[in-house]
């Protein structure tokens, strides 16, 4: 018999969910101090029903002294008190979940805060302690220990800072990411045990999924060879352990229907769907769609090799055009360079926010209708562009380690705009928020766009009302002229971008259901410009 249809599409609800990212720190301040919290997110639920997401996906909440935003976590099972309790994060995923809405919580298994109890049992125990060896501790190399045991780079690209410390003790300790942050041995079983309890924490409170952080640096060569030799495996980045590892992870997640979002940053499509074979993680995000530059070929290239690259494994594929990492999207299409690369990043560049914001709009339907589950960072439905943060104000550690080169990823972290005309654009606080908020932002603010029938937010809101009608069929491509995507699914509805300078025509349709700018006098679809048809 099998299971009745309607339950088996609630199970599968992540196929082709659209999951909203929580920076809580930046989200609503229900309490007033001047950063976003859990009181503030609850105040918020009924916006984002109305949004109409599937799904809320809440960057880490954890006790963490915020060395790196949370990604340093101190403590797993408890909540940093700036966000609120556990008892509220508890009522939280309740309240949402009686508004239809799914949570996803983020681990980091990568690495734990420095503040991290395991952390400073290993550092009170001294070299050779049985506590070390839940990390990588090494001594140094050179006649005095005075050089670290490798030559490997930082993760926060560019920045040519060690990931190596040393302490007074002689011993070298591993951080992929800032000192802060020293990577967990993969290898000990404790470290393995620790994880899945903290997976069956989280579920039994009624989580729905979980992000991974890092998701393919976890495995580390025992060897510790240099990187300039070139060894293959390489002896950090998506080693096969992992594998092993995230079966293991599954079997927990089974236990309780709970499904994985990898964050997995690889170039080879082959290794990227290992990931996501049926016995490991559900989904990952799709790092190629969103670093793709805004040009037709390009995107449509993207497009197809995202879902060739899942269909052998049967996972779905994700759409993202931004998060709480990346140059917004409104910024970065308003720029000569479309595409994202840490790499190139930099102060200063400049940018088209018209521009920008039409591609955006177009970028928004062009994600909505393809096949899969969309993510959303918060702010993308208002539009909020990257803001340039004073430098006093500063705070993201990727902007120090790499000297001031990096403008860091604050830009993209500002407190949302609630209200345009309370303090601080309605954030909530009483005082200054901890990231400045830029002068024109109470003109993005949620109270201005609410009942805006052309503002981003109804965009937004009305291209996921609408997004059910592509069904969950493949995609058909539509000949085109160059510069034109256009693709049908389900029930002959269809999505048409076009890219090019000359007006596009729309190919046979009933009606126009929905567009992200008006058309021309003839009724053609004009450069930069996106719209939903049914035939
Ligand atoms: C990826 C996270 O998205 C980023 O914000 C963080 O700095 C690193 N991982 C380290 O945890």
């Amino acid at each position: 018999m099998g299971q009745p249809a309607y339950a088996r599409k609630d199970r599968d609800w992540w196929r082709s969910a659209v999951i909203y990212q929580v920076y809580v720190r930046s989200f609503a301040d229900g309490d007033g101090d001047g950063t976003g919290d859990l009181a503030g997110v609850r105040a918020r639920l009924p916006y984002l029903a109305e949004l109409g997401v599937d799904a809320l996906w809440f960057s880490p909440w954890y006790l963490s002294p915020m060395k790196d935003g949370g990604y340093d976590v101190a403590d797993y099972r408890a909540i940093d008190p700036v966000f609120g309790t556990l008892a509220e994060a508890e009522k939280l995923i309740a309240e949402a979940r009686e508004l239809g809405i799914r949570t996803i919580v983020d681990i980091v298994p990568n690495h734990v805060s420095d503040q991290h109890p395991w952390f400073r049992a290993a550092l009170a125990a001294g070299p050779g302690s049985p506590e070390r060896e839940l990390f990588h501790f090494r001594p140094g190399r050179g006649a005095h220990g005075e050089l670290p045991p490798t030559d490997w780079p930082s993760q926060f690209v560019g920045s040519g800072e060690p990931v190596w410390t040393r302490l007074a003790d002689g011993d070298w300790y591993l951080h992929l990411f800032t000192p802060e942050q020293p990577d967990l041995n993969w290898a000990h079983p404790a470290v393995r045990q620790e994880h899945e309890d903290i997976l069956r924490f989280w579920f039994e409170r009624g989580v729905a999924g979980v992000r991974i952080d890092s998701a393919a640096l976890l495995a580390k060569d025992p060897d510790l060879p240099d990187l300039s030799g070139h060894p293959e495996p390489h002896p950090f980045v998506d080693r096969d352990e992992l594998h092993g590892i995230y079966r293991a992870w599954r079997r927990v997640a089974d236990a309780y229907d709970g499904v994985f979002v990898g964050e997995v940053w690889l170039p080879d499509a082959e290794r990227f769907a290992r990931y996501l074979r049926p016995d490991e993680l559900h989904t990952a995000f799709n790092f190629s769609f969103l670093s793709c530059p805004w040009d037709a070929a390009r995107l449509r290239a993207a497009v197809d090799a995202t879902l060739a690259q899942h269909a052998p494994v049967g996972a779905p594929a994700t759409w993202v055009l931004c998060n709480h990492d990346v140059t917004r999207t409104v910024t970065r299409y308003g720029r000569a360079d479309t595409g994202f690369d840490f790499a190139t990043r930099a102060f200063g560049t400049p940018t088209d926010l018209a521009l920008g914001t039409r591609r955006a709009r177009a970028a928004a339907l062009l994600s909505l209708a393809l096949p899969g589950a969309v993510y959303l960072y918060q702010g993308e439905e208002l539009g909020l562009p990257e803001a340039e943060i004073p430098v006093d104000r500063i705070q993201d550690p990727m902007y120090f380690r790499s000297h001031g080169v990096d403008p860091g990823r604050d830009g993209c972290r500002v407190p949302l705009p609630w209200a345009a005309d309370m303090p601080y654009a309605g954030f909530g606080s009483q005082q200054e928020p901890w990231l400045p908020q830029p002068a024109h932002w109470a003109s993005y603010a949620v109270d201005r766009q609410r009942n805006d029938p052309d503002s981003m937010l109804t965009l937004y809101r009305q291209a996921i009302a609408a997004r059910p009608l592509f069904g969950v069929c493949p995609l058909t491509w539509l000949p085109t002229p160059e510069g034109v995507l256009a693709f049908t699914r389900a029930e002959g509805v269809t999505c048409i971008v076009n890219l090019a300078p000359t007006p596009a025509e729309f190919p046979r349709h009933s009606q126009l259901l929905l567009s992200s700018g008006l058309l021309d006098d003839e009724g053609r679809l004009p450069q930069d410009t996106a719209a939903w048809l049914r035939s």
